[in-house]
């Protein structure tokens, strides 16, 4: 396959957009093969594709066309979506309405509500049930450009539960036309009728193993907050999850500076996130260990948050940046990157630049995957073609959604029916 004449391609680079106008992809085998100018993929006479082939519509070719015209559009690497919590029973409009009327997530977390109101509405779900769901979510994301998404278990909060969430992450991964990376986060919450240190004992000496053992998760996550899990028990739990070969992530410094931006530094975790209300020590630390600082806007929003991720401190120091959606039933249920793009540039004084940079690439390095979130020879062809003339657009126009075509591994797997 062939896409020629992007009006801008976005290559993204660790620095910049690397904005190629006029730009044109080779695709071969589902990689990357060349990237450059249309006009000097014409010169060499690639491939001897002949001009009869050109659609000049994008938003009506055959899903198998070796040839896509681009003119004006953006050509993108598809979105990343480092954080997601997209498998969940029942959702949580009541406590919406609650939070309307005045009461904090915190007050509704501690009356019993918020993650264990999902947490038994997710034990009484069937696989079928959470799976048909997952589907229909990411099918949503998918039409709004995310191409690889990864998503954390965290509503069983027993063993038998939390096994369930990830079989089911499981089997999205492998009939989703998205790359699905799956978590494990048995550490959201401590369930009803157990004690902590009880809950910490089957996590660490129960559920870690089983889930290592059947190969269900790539990382192991902690709620990391003073009324949750304390910066000791995070770091408890996440040191028995890298004995089992699940690389650490954090939940840190959300809703009250808990020490978890240091925990992930201290544990060498791949990435710390939310990073609300961080301490300073705690963000040079992350810097030494090379920890990637997840942003989640789209939570900020919907939790009506006062603090918001300290990003020019975060410029300062050099940390990479990535953004999630965190889509949740209780927290955010925004799931479209292009919105969370722009809620980052408004919400946190993000450039545009930064935003789509932190949703590609650098989201990518928050999932440790090398080969996608950017356009570059060898790298996988997850590509979006957007209808928007320059990438300003995909941050200024709130709500739009962009997404004419979304390619995966090489293929066409999703074109917009309205033109
Ligand atoms: O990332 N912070 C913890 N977990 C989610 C919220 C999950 C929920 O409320 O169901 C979050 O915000
Ligand atoms: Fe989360």
């Amino acid at each position: 396959m062939i896409i020629k004449h992007a009006s801008q391609l976005l290559v993204v680079s660790d620095q910049s957009l690397g904005i190629i106008e006029d730009g044109a992809v080779v695709i071969e085998k589902g990689r990357v093969a060349w990237v450059g100018r249309t006009q000097d993929l014409q010169e060499s006479g690639n491939q001897g594709i002949e001009d009869s082939r050109v659609s000049s519509n994008p938003g009506t070719l055959e899903p198998s066309a070796p040839v896509i015209d681009a003119t004006g559009c953006v050509v993108m690497p598809g979105f990343v979506d480092c954080h997601t919590h997209l498998v969940f029973g029942g959702y949580r409009d009541d406590e919406f309405e609650q939070r309307l009327q005045g009461r904090t997530y915190k007050e509704i977390a501690e009356a019993g509500g918020g993650i264990l109101a999902t947490v038994s509405r997710t034990r009484q779900a069937t696989e079928d049930e959470l799976h048909t769901a997952g589907t229909a979510r990411l099918q949503e994301m998918l039409e709004w450009g995310t191409t690889t998404c990864e998503v954390k278990s965290g509503y069983g909060l027993d063993t038998e539960t939390e096994l369930k969430m990830l079989r089911v992450i499981r089997r999205l991964a492998a009939d989703s036309a998205q790359t699905v990376v799956p978590t494990f986060l048995g550490a959201h919450s401590v369930p009803p009728g157990v004690s902590k240190p009880d809950y910490i004992r089957q996590l660490t000496e129960e559920m870690i193993p089983r889930v290592a053992q059947e190969g269900l998760a790539r990382f192991c996550d902690v709620f990391c907050e003073n009324f949750v899990f304390n910066a000791v028990e995070s770091r408890q739990i996440l040191e028995a999850g890298r004995r089992h070969g699940l690389e650490p992530k954090i939940h840190a410094d959300e809703i009250e500076p808990s020490g978890g931006a240091e925990t992930a530094a201290r544990v060498g975790a791949v990435s710390a996130e939310h990073l609300l209300v961080p301490s300073e020590a705690g963000l040079r630390a992350m810097k030494e260990r090379g920890v990637v600082a997840v942003l989640l806007p789209g939570t900020s929003l919907f939790l009506r948050t006062q603090a918001k991720a300290p990003v020019a401190k975060m410029r300062e120091l050099g940390l990479t940046m990535a953004l999630g959606s965190d889509f949740n039933p209780g927290s955010c249920t925004v799931l479209a990157m292009p919105i969370v793009v722009s809620l980052a540039c408004l919400f946190y004084g993000m450039t545009i630049e930064e935003a789509i940079i932190g949703a590609t690439r650098n989201a990518a390095k928050a999932l440790r995957l090398d080969d996608v979130g950017s356009i570059a020879p060898g790298m996988a062809a997850d590509l979006l073609i957007l209808d928007v003339p320059n990438y300003r657009h995909i941050a200024y126009r709130l709500g739009h959604n962009p997404v004419r075509q979304v390619i995966k591994a090489g293929r066409v797997i999703h074109t917009r029916s309205r033109a």
